[in-house]
């Protein structure tokens, strides 16, 4: 599903908190839940061989895999993998890290990769090469958000909940620096916000 036309449809909204940057609600809750529905309803249909492996990308998966698993039919079996590029106040991806010493036996399993963004992809082409490495017998993949025009790999995601324009989004598990994964919706922060919030330092821009 396509949302907005870009930052000028957005609705402000100052009434998060009192120190909080001005933000504009991208999704709201009604809205996400919905997209959560549509998700968990297309991931039931897709047949495979129970039990689904669930595999979270920490941390911003969190909220997104927490709502997904609870509208699954089951059979699940749930993991987590840990992954960063993003570092302090940068809002351009850099070195990807991953952690893997969490992730479940997946040998013979149907897995569902679950994060929350696709941006440039390299995170989610990783950890799909990383479970085929361990065997899985199948690897789908399912992100709430895919930004536009930002692909620089070849895969696409199975399952994507919305589009979104190329702007940094924060809320429903995604972060900025750190902060506003507790917001109940997605609200994209502006040029004015992360000025605001200062430069990234030298070492997050690696
Ligand atoms: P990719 O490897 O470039 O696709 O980046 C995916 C990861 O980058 C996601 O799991 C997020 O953690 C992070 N990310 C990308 N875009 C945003 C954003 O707009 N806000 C917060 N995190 C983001
Ligand atoms: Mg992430």
């Amino acid at each position: 599903m396509a949302v907005g036309a870009g930052a000028a449809a957005f609705r402000k909204r100052r009434d998060v908190l009192l120190y909080c940057p001005i933000m504009h609600t991208l999704l709201s809750s009604a809205q996400l839940a919905e997209g959560i529905d549509r998700l968990a309803a297309a991931v039931r249909h897709d047949g495979g061989r129970p039990p689904l492996t669930v595999i979270g990308v920490l941390t911003g998966s969190i909220v997104v895999v927490a709502d997904l698993i609870r509208r699954l039919a089951g059979p699940v079996r749930l993991g987590m993998a840990w992954a960063s590029s993003y570092r302090g106040t940068a809002t351009a991806p850099g070195r990807l890290d991953l952690r893997l010493d969490l992730l479940p036996d997946v040998t013979g399993h149907d897995v569902l990769l679950v994060d929350d963004i696709f941006d440039s992809g390299r995170t989610l082409e990783a950890l799909v090469g990383e479970l085929h490495g361990r065997g899985a017998a199948r690897v789908r993949t399912l992100v709430l958000l895919r930004k536009e025009g930002r692909a620089e790999v070849a895969m696409e995601p199975d399952f994507v909940g919305f589009e979104i324009p190329d702007v940094f989004v924060v809320g429903y598990g995604l972060d900025f620096d750190g902060q506003w994964r507790h917001l109940p919706y997605l609200a994209a922060l502006d040029a004015d916000d992360i000025a605001r919030a200062g430069p990234a330092p030298a070492a997050a821009r690696a």
